[in-house]
């Protein structure tokens, strides 16, 4: 890549963008939130839903917001600006940017919690399965703003270079390593329950919540719905082919969501846990399997090193949505930008490091039905934000860019698109917003 560094840089190669979109796009969302949202929404059912949103949905918004992103050739509220200079549509690029935020203050934490078990394996040998509880609030805040602080280190454009060659060897080893652990998994007594649980459909597991969850995972899951992919498509050249590219970070992120479910269910069920234990599943499955397991300790050193990294390249996205408007719009120093961002971050995100662990009014608190800070931040920003401002950009793309102008950009440099077109217009016009605004009108009690 040339630079999202500095000024307006371009990704020197089709190859580099993929990497960046792909980065962003597989983390945590991937190897934490995937199996414990399947694991509280009944398995093989939710699985199911959610591929079929990530079809239906994912895939055409992907493909909607790297084209606008390529179009105008710049980042959310500029992208809506330039297509329709007044009026209140520029408020769905400053809700993309707050969501950034939002999602920034929380997900920074449990990347912290990745690095702490990763500090944790590398400096003792781990035998006790229940290390989670040995941490305390305190110390999330601790690693969640060392996460920060690595993020803007490399939003600053120096570490960039070194990221993306490092990425392209580290990613692959990610993959190889969570194929040996489902290999090891799946290989443990009992383990065929898991499998079982996760791939048959049990249809009477299946209702609207569950539904909604799904589709927020997909989003969430693929940087979708707060104009990271708008971002990463502003900096792809005329030449570069966005259907291609878009299929293939679906493709791969999504195959990364069922190797992780494959890697923890198996175990779950054969280590008699409880798949429903909620967001800290991962964080007590895997080490009771490394445990379990000659060389664990390496191995568990190795996959948290490896986790911290993919959940990187993700917070570097998110920092780069809300710095990319300062620095375009506002014309603000990169340096300047990162550091107010993050230290606003870090300050919206302390209750959420508080309430991740350890006992704290901040992790008993009720709003909105949701108990305790961190999954009220996650339930606002994931379930509610993201599907919003992908309903609303459908909506824009529909009425105000025009659906031929978008799908002239992408068969602009994708001949292979031409067959989908049509198909892919109605899905932006018609399937995509009403099923997102049935499922968003559902979950707010409207019927
Ligand atoms: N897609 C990331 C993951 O699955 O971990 C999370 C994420 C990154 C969501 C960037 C949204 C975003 F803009």
């Amino acid at each position: 890549m040339s630079a999202p560094g500095s000024g307006r840089g371009q990704w020197s190669s089709q190859v580099g963008f993929v990497l960046a979109a792909a980065g962003s796009a597989v983390g945590l969302g991937n190897i934490w939130r995937f199996p414990y949202s399947a694991g509280e929404n009944g398995g093989g059912a939710f699985v199911l839903v959610y591929l079929l949103c990530v079809l239906g949905l994912g895939l055409p918004v992907m493909l909607l917001e790297i084209s606008l992103g390529r179009a105008t050739q710049k980042t959310p509220v500029g992208a809506i600006r330039a297509v329709r200079p007044y009026g209140p549509w520029k408020g769905l690029g400053y809700l993309a940017i707050i969501t950034g935020l939002g999602i920034l203050s929380f997900y920074a934490v449990i990347a912290g919690q990745v690095v702490a078990y990763f500090v944790d394996y590398a400096q003792r040998v781990v035998t006790d399965q229940s290390i989670f509880s040995a941490y305390n609030g305190w110390e999330s805040v601790v690693f969640f703003a060392v996460f920060l602080v690595l993020t803007v280190l490399v939003v600053m454009g120096g570490l960039q270079r070194g990221i993306e060659r490092w990425s392209k060897i580290l990613m692959p080893l990610l993959l190889i390593l969570m194929l040996g652990i489902i290999l090891r998994g799946i290989f443990l007594p009992g383990a065929g329950e898991g499998l079982r649980w996760l791939l048959m459909p049990d249809f009477s597991k299946l209702n609207l919540h569950v539904v909604l969850e799904a589709m927020a995972q997909a989003f969430f899951s693929l940087s979708l719905g707060m104009g990271a992919m708008l971002t990463y498509g502003s900096y792809l050249s005329k030449k570069q082919d966005i259907f291609h590219c878009g299929t293939w970070v679906v493709f791969f992120d999504t195959l990364v969501a069922v190797l992780a479910g494959l890697m923890i269910f198996p175990a779950v069920f054969a280590l008699g846990q409880q798949p429903d234990a909620g967001p800290n599943l991962i964080f007590k499955v895997l080490p009771a399997v490394f445990a379990g397991m000659t060389g664990g300790n390496l191995v568990g050193a190795v996959f948290f090193f490896l986790l911290s990294l993919a959940a990187l390249t993700s917070t570097v996205s998110l920092l780069e949505v809300i710095s990319a408007y300062c620095i375009d719009e506002r014309g603000w120093s990169r340096a300047r930008t990162v550091w107010i961002a993050a230290g606003t971050t870090l300050l919206v995100g302390v209750p959420s490091a508080l309430a991740w662990v350890g006992a704290s009014p901040w992790a008993t608190m009720r709003i909105l039905g949701r108990e305790g800070f961190f999954s009220l931040m996650d339930f606002a920003w994931v379930n509610l934000s993201l599907p919003f401002g992908a309903l609303m950009l459908c909506i824009f793309a529909t009425y105000v860019w025009g659906l031929d102008q978008a799908a002239s950009e992408i068969l602009s440099s994708s001949p292979g698109f031409r067959l989908l077109a049509a198909p892919w217009r109605f899905f932006v016009r018609w399937v995509c917003p009403i099923f997102i605004a049935v499922i968003l009108a559902s979950q707010l009690g409207v019927f």
